[in-house]
């Protein structure tokens, strides 16, 4: 794993650009994994600025997100399909089509799930896989649980995340309780993946994450199996992991 800490939130966003950037380099056709939350919305602010500076084109870039609320349309001003539009998918040149995120407005859990697995192997599989990290450890929707979930599935939101989620919502009953995400499986599939968290208040769930036991009960942890895994986060978020350094950047690697 390559641990990487910088100094603010800037440059974990720059920097992880810098590796989503890389992977479009070195094939064009690239098959990227996207996630929602706030914490890669600066990252996704760079890629739109490298777009428009002519330096990136997403012209045969595929894209498939880890999860979508069960029960949002398309058009659901919190869906993470509209997220991405905002965030991303309106502001380059990316073809519609090869953009792909769970299909929450189908009702049919399994049916809607078994399609998303399927599109992604159709496609070659994710190059690379972006992820946040949920304050309770979470990848995608996969919540803590006794077990690694594998593929795509329908998951029942805890009460953290409902918490947490139910700032971007006019009130917490507005929260959808279920949501689609890839399963632990399906992102220990991608050939490269790349965390990114920052703030205190990720302190804790970082050192449990990377540097602690790895658990179902932390679903992140199961990264730490992964053969190429890079984790950029800010000098907040690592500030637990008593590393003890003010460079700008330190890269270490965890065997
Ligand atoms: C988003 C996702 C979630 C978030 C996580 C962190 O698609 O799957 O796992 O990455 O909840 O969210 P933020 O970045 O808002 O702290």
């Amino acid at each position: 794993m390559n641990f990487i800490i910088t100094d603010t939130y800037e440059e974990m966003s720059r920097m992880g650009a810098a590796e989503i950037e890389a992977v479009m380099a070195d094939n064009p056709q690239c098959v990227l994994g996207l996630a929602t939350g706030s914490t890669p919305i600066g990252l996704y602010a760079d890629l739109v600025a490298d777009y428009e500076a002519g330096k990136i084109s997403f012209k045969d870039v595929t894209t498939f997100n880890l999860d979508e609320y069960r029960g949002l349309a398309p058009d659901h001003d919190q869906s993470y399909h509209w997220f991405m539009a905002d965030n991303l998918f309106n502001h380059v040149d990316i073809d519609p089509a090869r953009t792909h995120v769970p299909d929450g407005f189908d009702p049919d859990a399994e049916a809607a799930c078994a399609a998303y697995e399927e599109a992604i192997e159709e496609a070659g599989g994710i190059d690379i896989q972006l992820l946040g990290l949920g304050h309770n450890g979470h990848i995608g929707f996969n919540e803590p649980a006794d077990n690694f979930p594998v593929a795509t599935h329908c998951v029942t939101l805890t009460e953290s995340t409902i918490n947490a989620n139910s700032r971007l919502f006019d009130s917490i009953d507005d929260v959808p309780h279920e949501a689609y995400t890839m399963g632990i499986g399906t992102i220990m599939k991608a050939k490269k993946i790349l965390v990114v968290a920052s703030g205190e208040d990720k302190a804790a769930i970082v050192k449990q994450a990377f540097f602690g036991p790895v658990v179902p009960e932390v679903p992140a942890s199961v990264l730490q199996l992964h053969p190429d895994v890079t984790v950029i986060v800010d000098q907040a978020a690592a500030q637990a992991c008593e590393m003890g350094s003010t460079e700008a950047v330190i890269s270490m690697t965890v065997e």
